[in-house]
């Protein structure tokens, strides 16, 4: 690491990670919450040997070129890294980390808080009350959907898929399925989860969780044919990318009771349009993709993005490097 390396971080971080950043180097950070804009972001990268970024940056061959050929390491400030071109970064001998594990906890407790939440209608029921319409106890009102028992359709059996799948079973004793590429034997021993092709997931799951990441095969993947495969009674939860639905097929299905709700806490685009007709419907509930976003979770991914940059800009190993 050269003297006190020039560095770009894209926000303001929490301090756990932050000031270790800003002591060791000669960090410009953008302190505005809004990220910069693309030419301010081109601008501020040239010349930098590392940058700390979020998922709102597109960290690809233009960004590098405009960083120059001193850029030595990108350290993203989340677990997913979609917004990066790893394997231009790789071409390049630039070294990519992320931020797992110490976001796994928090992200399952809020794919549970959205399948709870939807199943239970509470969007719709919060509406009632705020608008003085609850008049008297309804025998008949806002029936929402058991969870104990149920099936978990996992999408996506990683560390956070594991997580969710270990509320979902060891809470409220569902059956779990999954859907990945591989084989989880923790999962199939710790919850008897058994793996299954998408459209066996699809048709016998009451909740459907997208823990995957993004790429060419789950852009899309839960479109019109998907929901269609769904039960009417299923609750559908993104809390991974929202890409991975295709959102005017989202809010067709739901509309048309094909499903019975659905939790994100991804849209596609981010933020969601205003114009969203998603957001005229009472059965579906949105968070504006905050799924990490507790004090532990947020404090460790900062710690873990300061390692890796300052790693990255001595030539030493990454401490979570995703290349
Ligand atoms: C957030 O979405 C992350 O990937 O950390």
């Amino acid at each position: 690491m050269s003297e006190r390396s020039k560095v770009f971080v894209t926000r303001e971080i929490p301090a756990a990670g932050l000031d270790r950043v800003v002591a060791a180097c000669d960090a410009d950070v953008w302190k505005e919450p809004l990220p910069p804009s693309r030419d301010e972001l081109l601008r501020r990268i040239a010349g930098c040997e590392g940058v700390l970024s979020l998922l709102t940056e597109k960290v690809d061959a233009e960004f590098m070129d405009a960083a120059g050929a001193q850029l030595k390491v990108i350290s993203n400030f989340a677990v997913g890294y979609n917004n990066i071109d790893v394997a231009e970064a790789t071409r390049r001998g630039i070294r990519v980390g992320n931020t797992p594990d110490v976001l796994t906890d928090a992200t399952a407790d809020m794919a549970f808080s959205l399948l709870i939440s939807a199943a239970r209608r509470m969007i719709e029921c919060q509406d009632y009350v705020r608008d003085a319409k609850w008049k008297t106890w309804e025998p008949l009102g806002h029936i929402g959907v058991d969870l104990i028992g149920r099936t978990i359709g996992i999408v996506g059996m990683g560390r956070i898929g594991m997580a969710m799948a270990k509320r979902c079973h060891g809470g409220w004793g569902m059956r779990v399925l999954y859907h990945d590429n591989y084989q989880n034997k923790n999962a199939e021993a710790e919850f008897g989860a058994r793996q299954v092709d998408f459209d066996t997931l699809l048709a016998e799951s009451d909740f459907v969780s997208v823990h995957t990441d993004l790429n060419e095969t789950t852009q899309g993947m839960f479109n019109a044919e998907a929901f269609g495969k769904m039960k009417p009674t299923a609750v559908f939860i993104n809390s991974a990318r929202g890409p991975i639905h295709n959102q005017p097929d989202l809010y067709a299905a739901l509309k048309a009771g094909q499903i019975f709700a659905a939790g994100l806490d991804v849209t596609d685009p981010e933020p969601i349009s205003m114009d969203d007709p998603l957001l005229s419907l009472s059965n579906c509930v949105i968070a504006p993709h905050v799924a990490s976003a507790t004090i532990s979770s947020r404090n460790g991914m900062a710690e873990i993005a300061a390692d890796n940059l300052l790693a990255g800009l001595k030539g030493d190993p990454l401490r979570c490097p995703v290349a």
